[in-house]
C-alpha cells in the first residue's frame, strides 16, 4: 500500500514576497548579492542533478559511498521510526538510508522538506511507490523559516541534511539554523549531517567551474528566475560565471560578473539597477569544513557528536550526532 501526503507552506504570495525582498535587498546592496535558494526552480533543480554527475563534482558520489558503507550502522544506532530530510531534492542517496532503516524494521515515516515543490512531489510520490508501507509526508517549506511547522515525528527521529547544503548558509545563519533544527527535536533524536571538507583548491575550484559549463548554467539560472518571476530583463549571457576559493573563510564563492556596463530593469520592484563592466555579484557560498569546527558548531546547538565518517581521501564527512 502506498501513502503520500503533502503540506504546502509555500503559498505563491510567500514565495513571491520572499523573492521580491531578497532581490530588492540584494540588488541594492554594495556589493550586490543574491541568496542561493532561488537557483532551484524546475530547470535549476535539473541542472543541479546534472552537476551531481559531473566528473569534477566529487561531493555527491563521495557522500553516497560513505552512506553505502554506513547505512546499516546508522539504522542500528538510531532505530529511527521517522526520517526527516531537509533539502531532500531528488533524494537519490536517501534511498540507501530508507532501505537500511526499512530492513531494520523501524522506519514507518519519511518527511522530505524542500523549497522546490515540483521536485518534492515527484520525489515523494516515487518513494511512496518504491517503499511499500512507508508513509511519505512531504513538506514544501523554506527550512530557514518554517521548521516550527513540521509534522510531529514519531518514534526516534532521524533528521538528515545531506549534500553539504549546510555550507550554503552564511556562518551566522548556520548557527541559527542548527539551533532551530535542535529546537524541533526531543533529546535522544538523531541528526545526520553531510559536510564537504577543506581540501586543495585545485580539486575544489573545478568542482564549481566544470569543463562542460553546467555549473555556469546553474549559476546564471537565477537570472532567468528573476526575469520570469519579477519581470526583469537580465541578459544572462552578458554575465560570466566565477568560482573563487576564499582561503581565509574556507569557502567557495560563486559569482556572476557583468561583461560590460549595463542597466537591468526589475519591473515588479520598479527598480533599475546599474552593473559596471567587470562588476561581480555573489550568488552562493559553499563553505568547506574541518572536524573540529563541525563538532563545535553542533555542540553550540545542543548536539553531541556520536560518529564521524569520511571517505579514504578525507574529501567529505557524514556525521551522526545526538540531540542532548
Ligand atoms: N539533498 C540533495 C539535494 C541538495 S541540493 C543532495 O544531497 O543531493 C539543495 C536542495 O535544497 C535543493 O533541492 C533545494 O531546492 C533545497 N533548498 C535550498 N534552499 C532551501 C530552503 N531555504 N528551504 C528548503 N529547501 C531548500
Ligand atoms: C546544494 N549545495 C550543497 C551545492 C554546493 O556544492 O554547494 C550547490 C552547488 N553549487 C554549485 N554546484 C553545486
Amino acid at each position: 500500500m502506498t501513502s503520500f501526503e503533502l503540506d504546502n507552506h509555500l503559498p505563491a504570495d510567500f514565495l513571491a514576497a520572499s523573492l521580491r525582498r531578497d532581490v530588492l535587498v540584494g540588488l541594492t546592496a554594495d556589493p550586490k548579492v543574491l541568496p542561493p535558494k532561488w537557483f532551484y526552480d524546475e530547470h535549476g533543480s535539473a541542472l543541479f542533478e546534472r552537476i551531481t554527475e559531473l566528473p569534477e563534482y566529487y561531493p555527491t558520489r563521495t557522500e553516497r559511498a560513505i552512506l553505502a558503507e554506513r547505512a546499516g550502522q546508522i539504522a542500528q544506532i538510531t532505530g529511527a521510526g521517522t526520517l526527516v530530510e531537509l533539502g531532500a531534492g531528488s533524494a537519490a542517496k536517501t534511498r540507501l538510508l530508507l532501505s537500511a532503516l526499512r530492513a531494520g524494521g523501524t522506519l514507518h515515516r519519511y518527511l522530505p522538506v524542500d523549497v522546490s515543490l515540483a521536485t518534492l512531489v515527484e520525489t515523494g510520490e516515487a518513494l511512496s511507490r518504491e517503499y511499500d508501507g512507508l508513509v511519505v509526508h512531504a513538506v514544501a517549506a523554506d527550512f530557514e523559516h518554517h521548521l516550527d511547522r513540521m509534522p510531529e515525528a514519531t518514534g526516534p527521529a532521524l533528521t538528515a541534511f545531506l549534500g553539504g547544503t549546510i555550507g550554503n548558509f552564511e556562518p551566522a545563519s548556520r548557527a541559527a539554523f542548527l539551533a532551530e533544527v535542535r529546537a524541533g527535536m526531543t533529546p535522544g533524536d538523531w541528526f545526520l549531517l553531510g559536510t564537504d571538507l577543506v581540501k586543495d583548491p585545485a580539486v575544489l575550484v573545478p568542482a564549481y567551474d566544470d569543463a562542460a559549463g553546467v555549473t555556469a548554467a546553474f549559476n546564471r539560472n537565477v537570472l532567468y528566475v528573476i526575469n520570469r518571476e519579477l519581470k526583469a530583463d537580465f541578459e544572462p549571457d552578458q554575465f560570466g560565471h566565477l568560482a573563487i576559493w576564499d582561503a581565509e573563510q574556507e569557502w567557495i564563492e560563486m559569482r556572476l560578473q557583468s561583461d560590460r556596463d549595463q542597466e537591468v530593469r526589475v519591473e515588479e520592484l520598479d527598480l533599475t539597477v546599474q552593473f559596471a563592466g567587470g562588476e561581480q555579484m555573489r550568488t552562493e557560498i559553499s563553505a568547506k569544513f574541518r572536524r573540529d569546527g563541525v563538532q563545535r558548531e553542533l555542540a553550540d546547538a545542543g548536539f553531541g557528536l556520536w560518529k564521524w565518517w569520511t571517505d579514504p581521501a578525507d574529501q567529505f564527512a557524514v556525521s551522526l550526532s545526538r540531540a542532548e
